[in-house]
């Protein structure tokens, strides 16, 4: 086991109707003036930011919301956010949606802090990003982990590069998360966080780094428990305990836990983030898209570990080792299957590519030859680009 450090400041609320404490957490943490943000429809649509704007009046904190969140969110409404946040004089950023939602209210603490900088230079490690506002997040889809994490992904859509931001600061003060929230979730979204919540474990899992017992057996057992619980949600949807496994899940596989004491991969992130930047597809959908390939091509610089995932997650084996790995592939790239999800570039909806687009996704996620990317396997451009033209069908 190597060594870490590990801190998970994020104080969770987990349960029915914990978004009624919102208001009060805010003002535990300090905060007088809020920013709230959210996405497209969906919050306000449910009544839930009505719920919370009616929360922050009885608590009295005054508040300005900014909608309009996207998918795979832009780095200019962030932009916009901090503007408000400065011009509001907001000291607290609540989150009320997923992923993009949190990401951005994370960019808008951080710009809100450091007024005057570039927000981009952060995520181009040309500014040191060492203070930000606090934020807190009412969840609504379990996948990003994102309100326990230390990251934010952005999209600067002036250059098409999407980009994340790893730093401790950016870790949430508090998180909501009560399952009903997610009731109103299309099937689709259910299951690129399922695919979300896998990867984020199964990124940290494939790892050279031996002798790491209990942090293999909880990423185990978080895999197993989503993979049942994926598959309960889509066939009754709108069930608290699925729901409820699903999101905790969500949480834990991103906070750090699961890869404790390992050098992580995150190779298939790198590969997807790519995707979803020239083609606007879906984090979840991007992940599963190339997971398949990228398990394909690396799997034989240790297929032990691969074997051991199929036994241990999937419960099957084959006449040797490198027989059990593949099984343990295949049964994850049918289960991604069974929810719908793609393999493959077809199945993303983004058609076969041809050649040089395929040379310039993997020279954009070596950074044109700055980094590799991996450490199970290291990945140059090279083998980017043979991945790629792997899932290419
Ligand atoms: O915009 P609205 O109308 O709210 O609709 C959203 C959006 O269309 C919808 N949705 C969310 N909650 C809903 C709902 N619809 C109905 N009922 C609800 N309760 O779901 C759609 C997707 O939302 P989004 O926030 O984009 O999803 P997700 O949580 O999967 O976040 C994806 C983003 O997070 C980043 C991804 O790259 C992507 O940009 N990630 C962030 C990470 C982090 N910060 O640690 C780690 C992840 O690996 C990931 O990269
Ligand atoms: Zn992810």
């Amino acid at each position: 086991m190597n060594s870490f450090t590990y801190c998970t400041p994020t104080e969770v609320l987990f349960g029915r109707g914990s978004e009624r404490h919102a208001a009060a957490e805010i003002r535990k943490y300090g905060g007088t003036k809020a920013l709230v943000v959210y996405g497209g429809e969906s919050a306000r649509k449910s009544g839930l930011l009505d719920r919370i704007g009616r929360e922050l009046r009885a608590e009295n904190i005054p508040f300005q919301s900014l909608g309009g969140v996207r998918p795979n969110p832009h780095l200019d409404l962030a932009e916009k956010g901090v503007g408000l946040a400065v011009q509001s004089g907001a000291d607290f950023i609540l989150a009320v949606g997923g992923g993009s939602v949190i990401d951005t209210a994370k960019a808008i603490a951080l710009g809100a802090a450091n007024p005057g900088t570039n927000l981009w230079d952060f995520w181009e490690q040309k500014a040191a990003a060492g203070k930000a506002l606090p934020v807190g997040v009412v969840l609504t889809i379990a996948a990003s982990g994102s309100e326990m994490s230390n990251s934010a992904v952005l999209t600067n859509q002036a250059t098409g590069v999407k980009r994340g931001l790893s730093v401790e600061i950016y870790r949430p003060r508090f998180a909501i998360l009560n399952p009903e929230l997610t009731f109103t979730l299309p099937a689709y979204q259910v299951a690129c966080g399922v695919v979300d919540i896998m990867m984020h474990t199964l990124d940290r899992y494939f790892t050279l780094t031996e002798g790491n017992e209990l942090t293999d057996e909880l990423a185990e057992a978080l895999l197993r428990v989503v993979i049942r619980n994926g598959r309960a949600a889509l066939e009754h949807p709108g069930q608290y305990g699925p729901m409820s496994e699903l999101m905790w899940a969500g949480s834990l596989s991103h906070n750090g836990l699961t890869g404790l004491g390992a050098v992580t991969d995150f190779a298939t992130h790198q590969l997807g983030h790519e995707l979803s930047a020239m083609f606007d597809v879906a984090h979840g959908a991007s992940l599963s898209a190339v997971w398949g390939s990228w398990a394909d091509y690396c799997f034989g610089q240790k297929p032990e570990r691969f074997a051991r995932y199929a036994e241990k997650v999937w419960g099957v084996s084959g006449a040797d080792v490198r027989e059990t790995a593949k099984k343990g592939i295949e049964k994850t790239v049918a289960y991604f299957r069974s929810l719908h999800m793609p393999t493959c570039f077809t199945d993303l909806k983004i058609g076969v590519r041809p050649e040089k687009t395929l040379r310039e996704l993997a020279d954009r996620c070596v950074f044109r030859g700055a980094r590799k990317v991996g450490h199970f396997r290291e990945l140059d451009r090279e083998d980017c680009y043979r991945i790629y033209s792997m899932a290419n069908h």
